[in-house]
């Protein structure tokens, strides 16, 4: 049976930061930010954003094609969690106004929570063929402003649609994993701002990459020739490439030139929104779906997915018969350009009004509310969502 996604949707805030100005108030090259990191904007979210209006806006763009009475599962994977028991699952299934019927749950390993839900889906669909079951891959990445990880931050959510006889792609059961207790980057329950062991956590995600890519190559005997495209979990769209230059000597020239080229295809959303954490391998996959036209149906994907602490995973997809047919790239293409550009002093104001750790009642900023769906405030310690 054929399990996959049938429906990709994006959600992205619509404020943004040019990175080369950035660079500039913290006295770096803005080369460094744009060439040595690979990041030209950043995605911003405020405080009236969170993973639940973006989730659930990324449904919105497929809505009509969830089947209330197939659908079983809900997932949200994500490491931006709005409370530490509740899933935000069912605040985005309130949004949407889905039966009661469907199961509603919250995944969390930092960035590889999202493939953690994909796979349950998959696996879901494959007990239950008839059933459809929704995945979100949401996050809000923050290290804080001035810190070395400033320019890798960023926000979105990518909803994914899994089902049998699938639109777009195909996941195929052939996953290898490697699972190991380190502490590259975390986040402690007393803050919204990840730490980072930066250089560190990027040889991890190399040797993780690496590892389970011989894994999988000796596992079922083949090369990188057999990928039309090999995707990653961007974090910042120079880590893939680090990543992808390790094993480009196992092809041959020809290949490399493909894979390299398609690789930049990958990064082109990444490069403008940022570090979407868990949604970011998704945000890649979509960015090279919409912006490469010379894949075809049938072609295979690598896929490396990387969430620190760590989980690294290896698995391959096909494209689907008219797979471009059911994506929206006009859509997100419009939606990054017609984005409001903060200067630098507003991004701070923006980062920096948030909602406190504490149990003071909050209101969220009304100029910035935006999207379908907004978190309006947080009172008597209650967080309140209303649609627009
Ligand atoms: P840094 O110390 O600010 O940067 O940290 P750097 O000094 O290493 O410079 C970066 C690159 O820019 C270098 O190139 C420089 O040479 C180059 P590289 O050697 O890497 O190829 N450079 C320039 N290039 C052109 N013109 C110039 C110039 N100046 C310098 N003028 C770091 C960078 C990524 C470590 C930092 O931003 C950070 O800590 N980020 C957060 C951690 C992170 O993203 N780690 C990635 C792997 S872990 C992961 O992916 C999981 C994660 O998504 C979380 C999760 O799972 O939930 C993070």
């Amino acid at each position: 049976m054929r399990i996959g996604i049938d429906r990709f949707g994006l959600a992205i805030p619509d404020l943004y930061v040019d990175l080369r100005e950035v660079a500039l108030r913290r006295g770096d090259e803005p080369d460094k930010y744009t060439i040595g990191i690979g990041q030209d904007e950043q995605a911003v979210a405020p405080s009236s954003q969170d993973i639940v209006t973006l989730g659930a806006a990324a449904v919105m763009e497929f809505r009509g094609d969830i089947d209330d009475d197939r659908l079983g599962l809900l997932v949200v994977g994500t490491e931006s969690g709005v409370d530490s028991s509740k899933a935000s699952a069912l605040y985005i299934h309130r949004l949407l106004g889905l039966p009661e019927s469907v199961r509603c749950l919250e995944i969390k390993e930092a960035c590889y929570g999202g493939t953690a839900a994909l796979m349950m889906a998959r696996d879901y669909v494959a007990a239950h063929p008839d059933k459809q079951a929704l995945v979100i891959a949401a996050d809000i990445a923050r290290y804080g402003l001035a810190t070395s990880g400033e320019v890798t931050q960023g926000a979105a959510a990518v909803a994914m649609l899994v089902s049998a006889a699938p639109r777009v792609l195909d996941i195929h059961d052939d996953s290898i994993v490697r699972s190991e207790d380190i502490q590259d980057f975390w986040r402690p329950l007393y803050t919204d701002c990840a730490l980072t062991r930066g250089k560190y956590s990027t040889l991890k995600y190399i040797e993780f990459f690496d590892d389970v890519w011989d894994r999988y190559r000796e596992a079922h005997g083949c090369g990188l020739d057999r990928f039309a495209a090999l995707c990653f979990h961007l974090p910042f769209s120079k880590m893939g490439l680090k990543a992808l230059r390790s094993v480009l000597p196992q092809a041959g020239e020809e290949q490399q030139r493909k894979l390299l080229e398609r690789y930049q295809a990958s990064t082109r959303y990444c490069r403008r929104i940022g570090n979407a954490y868990t949604g970011s391998l998704y945000l890649g996959i979509l960015s090279l779906l919409e912006n490469d036209d010379t894949l075809r149906a049938g072609d295979e994907l690598g896929i490396f997915s990387y969430g620190s602490g760590a989980v690294g995973e290896f698995f391959t997809v096909s494209l689907a018969e008219g797979y471009a047919g059911n994506l929206d790239r006009d859509g997100h293409l419009a939606r990054l350009a017609h984005r409001r550009k903060l200067s630098v002093d507003e991004y701070e104001a923006v980062f920096s009004d948030k909602i406190p750790y504490s149990a003071k009642d909050y209101r969220t900023d009304e100029k910035y509310h935006a999207g379908p769906f907004v978190l309006t405030d947080v009172t008597g310690q209650e967080r309140h969502y209303a649609a627009r």
